[in-house]
């Protein structure tokens, strides 16, 4: 498969019979999760950039890059060459808060990164904030668990945690306590008290959420709650603050920059941890390093995951606890090759400029969206940062039934919200991959 040529192409309507052939394989004996309807990715089928096969031979146009997770695409040369380096070693995973590994002579010459390597270079790209200290773990959800973890620690009998109207933080019990995007992820389960949520401001003229108390810019209801006389928290008994600095699961909606300025006045003010979750807002996505560089807040602790490949928690070292066994896991620090992959994830990005291609790239794709929100009134809103791009529908029918008709063509794309589609196709995407997968989208469109 060449991908300056390659288009995708539905030979039988998906899921043909060998993908149900895998799908009723795999179900008999998986657990009930969250599976995109139709799409069967075939490992050992052709893939490369945005485009992989399934196992009917059908070759699709892949703008959901595993949820954010394979940011360079499939098959990306410089991945496939540090994993090759790394298949004849096991274990793979290790023991990594019990025992460090090397590779070779000397550390400060990188033969193969090693999660130590990863360490230093979290460091290096986020500078602007001074971190000192990078832990991993297995996943976003326990990348946030570690953050609040770390700052339940560091502000020793301070109970509260403030979230935000349309978050995902992740399925794990701490984690999923501070979710407020749908009801399904918390039903029924024990959650972590004190808890308190608070609008999250994407508004532009005039106030609508009630985050603030007036107009934009007075008196917000974060300062208000806060507030040393009239407010309903002590500062001094508050943990952290935990937001997306643009939301994914809950809808990708990017909030107003006066918003955010206040909620880092806040913490500031206080001296209260802001922890900004960048699983899959961060590495690039947004066109830099972290959605956080697009305002004016000063993360404490930022969090990420998917496209590291690792889960992450990246902070100022003075909030990671001084004693031993308060954090750790077995896999914690000790995943060779997805490390690798993360360290050479971000060495092509800074290597190729893909942060300068991202933010160029998803203008185009915002422009083109605008274009058609133009032709079909049912598409409320076009929004996104990079190459983080959504479009709002009229009704969650409708987006059902435009994900149905782009699959049909061979384009894979995810819902977010209620009734929004994300766009996450690889950060190197070409103009000529974006423009293939608006001919399906408008196409879908006028079917439905
Ligand atoms: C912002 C955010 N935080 C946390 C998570 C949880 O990450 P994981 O699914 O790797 O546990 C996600 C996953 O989608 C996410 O988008």
């Amino acid at each position: 498969m060449e991908r300056n040529t390659a288009t995708p192409a539905i030979r039988v309507a998906p899921p043909g019979p060998r993908s149900r052939k895998w799908i009723a394989y795999h179900r008999a004996a998986a657990a009930r999760v969250t599976y995109v309807e139709g799409f069967v990715w075939d490992r050992a089928a052709p893939a490369i950039g945005p485009f992989c096969t399934d196992p009917d031979g059908n070759v699709f146009l892949d703008f959901a890059s595993h949820v954010g997770t394979s940011l360079l695409g499939y098959n990306h040369p410089e991945l496939l060459a540090v994993s090759e380096r790394l298949k004849s070693i096991d274990p793979d995973r290790y023991a990594g808060t019990d025992f460090i590994s090397a590779y070779g002579g000397e550390p400060e010459r990188v033969e193969v990164p090693t999660p130590s390597h990863l360490h230093h270079k979290l460091l290096e790209i986020t500078a602007r904030y001074e971190f000192g200290t990078a832990f991993f773990s297995n996943s976003g959800a326990e990348a946030v668990e570690n953050a609040i973890k770390i700052c339940y620690d560091a502000r020793r009998n301070c109970g509260y945690g403030f979230c935000f109207l349309g978050a995902f933080h992740g399925r794990t019990l701490g984690a999923l306590s501070l979710n407020r995007s749908k009801r399904l992820h918390r039903s029924w389960y024990p959650q972590i008290p004190n808890i308190v949520h608070l609008p999250y401001c994407t508004c532009s003229q005039e106030c609508h959420c009630g985050f603030w108390l007036g107009p934009i810019g007075s008196e917000s209801r974060l300062a208000q709650f806060l507030d040393p006389v009239r407010g309903l928290v002590d500062p001094a008994e508050v943990a952290y603050i935990i937001i997306e600095p643009v939301q994914g699961e809950g809808g990708y909606h990017v909030p107003a920059a006066a918003f955010m300025t206040e909620i880092g006045r806040v913490a500031r003010q206080y001296h209260i941890p802001l922890i900004a979750d960048e699983v899959q807002s961060g590495m690039g996505r947004t066109g830099r390093w972290w959605a956080s560089e697009h305002f004016d807040i000063q993360p404490d602790i930022i969090v990420t995951g998917k496209a590291l490949r690792v889960g992450a928690t990246v902070g100022r070292s003075e909030l990671f606890p001084k004693e031993e066994m308060r954090l750790g896991s077995t896999w914690g620090e000790g995943n060779a090759l997805s490390s690798a992959i993360g360290y050479t994830t971000i060495q092509v990005i800074q290597r190729d400029g893909l942060l300068a291609h991202a933010t160029r790239m998803g203008e185009y794709l915002r422009q083109e969206l605008q274009e058609l929100q133009r032709q079909f009134d049912f598409i409320e809103d076009v929004r996104g940062l990079g190459l983080m791009d959504a479009i709002e529908l009229d009704t969650v029918e409708r987006r059902g039934r435009i994900l149905r008709g782009c699959l049909e063509r061979g384009l894979l794309l995810l819902g977010c919200g209620f009734k929004a589609i994300r766009f996450l196709p690889p950060l190197d995407v070409a103009q000529r991959e974006l423009d293939l997968a608006l001919e399906v989208l408008s196409e879908a469109f006028r079917l439905v």
